[in-house]
């Protein structure tokens, strides 16, 4: 395809955020944007992220509209980061306008990054008229935010560590969203943005936390309890090792230098609730990714009687059910000119 063909092309995707049940935190030293631990998460229908992109042979740059409104330079950075990657594999030099809309609030650790940068990679792609896989689209993904990676996919999602010599990294499905019932119950437990962004947190954990290397040592073991606990449906083994592999990685981020603390009292009185609604019997499992809010993994019959447990938490402001669903995927397709 020439970019005289190309001009005018749009294309739309939508990817929703993941939650690691065994968590990625810190990266490999040999660059590529490669994770240091392999990672096992779920693909969450509920919330998502919508991205259209417009290609125009007119435009001497891109332009990226978050919500709306022109995006802060730090998230266009990686926005354009991914566009070149998809303009190099495709031989095209067309800018593109990006406009991209979460229905939760961004960057707040409800993983806006994680569905931002699988619907991109899908969106451009199509875009371009570059054909390709979910392992592509995966790995041009995790080029960029490596959470996003495991977005491509839906359902329970694997992504291993990197090695030396890794340039492409993707995601795979273990199992189908539908392959076992069980439900996230999102408590959130503040409405403003995170102060310290993943990258910057994990960067500063590896760079000084003496706790690291320790968790860098036991994160595969959990990755693989957690593995086994999803291939044998066993939800009491996984819960455990999401709450071993949540909470070994804030060890790990509380103990850099300085602190890097993601939690607020909602987290703890969150937290609390969790295990008091497990003293009381009912199967529920706390986990957090670098913000406040509190995701309990429940069996999906238990979930309407979980959030209204999380929502009467003081410091809790919402609380809602996110069921696995589906990876990244078009909605509206390049072959649709713009104009
Ligand atoms: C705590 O994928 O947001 O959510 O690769 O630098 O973009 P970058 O970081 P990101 O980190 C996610 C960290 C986490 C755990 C997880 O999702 O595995």
């Amino acid at each position: 395809m020439s970019d005289r063909d190309r001009d005018g092309a749009a294309a739309e995707a939508i990817a929703h955020p993941n939650i690691a049940l065994a968590k990625y935190w810190g990266k490999r030293s040999f660059g590529h944007n490669l994770p240091a631990v392999p990672s096992l998460s779920v693909t969450l229908e509920g919330m998502a992220t919508r991205t259209r992109v417009v290609l125009d042979a007119a435009a001497t740059s891109d332009t990226f509209l978050l919500a709306g409104t022109v995006a802060p330079d730090a998230a266009k950075v990686r926005v354009v980061g991914l566009l070149h990657r998809v303009r190099q594999r495709a031989g095209s030099s067309l800018f593109a306008r990006v406009e991209s809309a979460n229905d939760f609030p961004t960057s707040s650790g409800l993983a806006s990054s994680a569905s931002a940068f699988a619907a991109l990679a899908t969106a451009a792609t199509a875009v371009y008229g570059v054909d390709a896989s979910d392992a592509e689209r995966s790995s041009l993904a995790r080029k960029t935010s490596v959470s996003a990676a495991r977005s491509v996919l839906g359902g329970f999602v694997e992504l291993r560590a990197g090695i030396e010599g890794d340039v492409e990294l993707a995601a795979v499905q273990l199992a189908p969203p539908e392959a076992w019932e069980v439900a996230i119950v999102v408590a959130a437990t503040t409405r403003a943005a995170k102060e310290t962004a993943s990258t910057e947190g994990m960067a500063h954990t590896v760079a000084t936390s003496p706790y690291h290397a320790a968790w860098v040592d036991y994160a595969p073991r959990v990755f693989e309890q957690a593995k086994a606990a999803l291939a044998a449906r066993d939800i009491e083994k996984m819960g455990d090792a999401v709450e071993a592999s949540a909470f070994a990685m804030h060890a790990d981020a509380i103990a850099a230098r300085p602190t890097v603390v993601y939690w607020n009292p909602g987290t703890m009185a969150a937290i609390a609730e969790v295990r008091a609604l497990r003293k009381g019997g009912l199967g529920v499992w706390a986990t957090m990714d670098a913000g406040p809010h509190v995701k309990v993994l429940t069996r999906a019959a238990d979930a309407d009687r979980v959030r209204d447990a999380m929502r009467a938490v003081p410091g809790v402001v919402d609380a809602f059910i996110a069921r696995p669903g589906a990876g990244s995927r078009i909605l509206s397709d390049a072959a649709s000119s713009s104009r």
